[in-house]
């Protein structure tokens, strides 16, 4: 195997702990959870983009065809787990809205969001993308333990604690390639940070957007008004952010590919966790 194949010292995957079938759903209380729009609206939108993995699965594939150990970590944990996440939040979305036509949402959400994932999305260097990806995972563990924490239902609650627990192993995950694909590239801190940077301005919510568009369509069809509802949304949205959301976590996350020393990543921490409160919850 050669030195770009090689992803040595991979922490020891472990089996999903979880399955969808195995879930408690005898423990939903749907009465808690049925009238609320914005938690309707926050796991439909999680369970279209979560079960669409596979188009992201096919681009990262050809990023890095030239290191199978992690084409078949991709392949055989991450997007499964990924798709899990999907599976479960639809099986979630039917018990609890079972008006609301799924299948013919998604289909029409797929058609839309396909021309979204494209190869031109990823970092140029393999380092890079690994550090995006960090970025990623760091934003997807934040939402789901802003998810947990917010929701009155104890079901949602389980689902959301199981996917989180996998999306900071996913992060994990990521991070330790990042390491091995950093010092194979020889990646000054000031391209680590850029990319960083980069994937951070990209959540601008573009694609959290197109979801909405599509649940609201199949949601409520006569309405229209889709960007009026979507300003509601956000508001409402804001409220949760400011008091669940974990803003340290999720900047200690986004700085530690940064390697930064330890007196500067506590300071940089303690600066940074305010303005991103401010930031995301503006
Ligand atoms: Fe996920
Ligand atoms: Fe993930």
């Amino acid at each position: 195997m050669s030195e770009t194949n090689a992803l040595p010292e991979l922490p020891p995957t472990r089996p999903t702990s979880w399955s969808v079938d195995r879930l408690p759903w005898d423990d939903l209380r749907r009465d808690t959870i049925a009238a609320d729009e914005m938690l309707f609206y926050m796991v439909a939108t999680a369970s279209f983009v979560e079960i669409t993995t596979d188009l992201y699965t096919r681009n990262l594939i050809d990023h890095y065809r030239d290191n199978p150990p992690l084409v078949d970590w991709l392949v055989h944990h991450w997007q499964p787990e990924e798709m899990q996440h999907g599976v479960a939040l639809r099986r979630y979305v039917k018990a609890v809205w079972p008006e609301f036509p799924w299948p013919k949402a998604y289909a029409s959400f797929l058609a839309d969001y396909a021309t979204l994932c494209n190869e031109a999305a990823l970092e140029p260097t393999r380092g890079g993308e690994m550090a995006a990806r960090c970025i990623v995972e760091t934003g997807t563990s934040s939402y789901y333990t802003m998810l947990r924490d917010v929701s009155p239902e104890p079901l949602l609650r389980t689902i959301a604690g199981h996917i989180r627990n996998d999306e900071i192993g996913h992060y994990k995950y990521f991070y330790h390639a990042f390491l091995h694909y950093a010092r194979l590239e020889k990646m000054p801190r000031r391209q680590t940070a850029r990319a960083l940077w980069r994937r951070i301005r990209e959540a601008n919510g573009e694609d959290a957007y197109v979801a909405f568009r599509h649940v609201h369509a199949f949601h409520a069809p006569d309405r229209g008004r889709v960007k009026e509802d979507y300003r509601l949304f956000r508001r409402r949205l804001r409220d949760a952010l400011h008091r669940h959301f974990p803003f340290e976590m999720a900047v200690r996350m986004s700085l530690k590919p940064l390697d930064l020393p330890p007196w500067a990543e506590r300071v940089s921490t303690g600066v940074l966790t305010p303005v991103a409160r401010r930031f995301v919850s503006s």
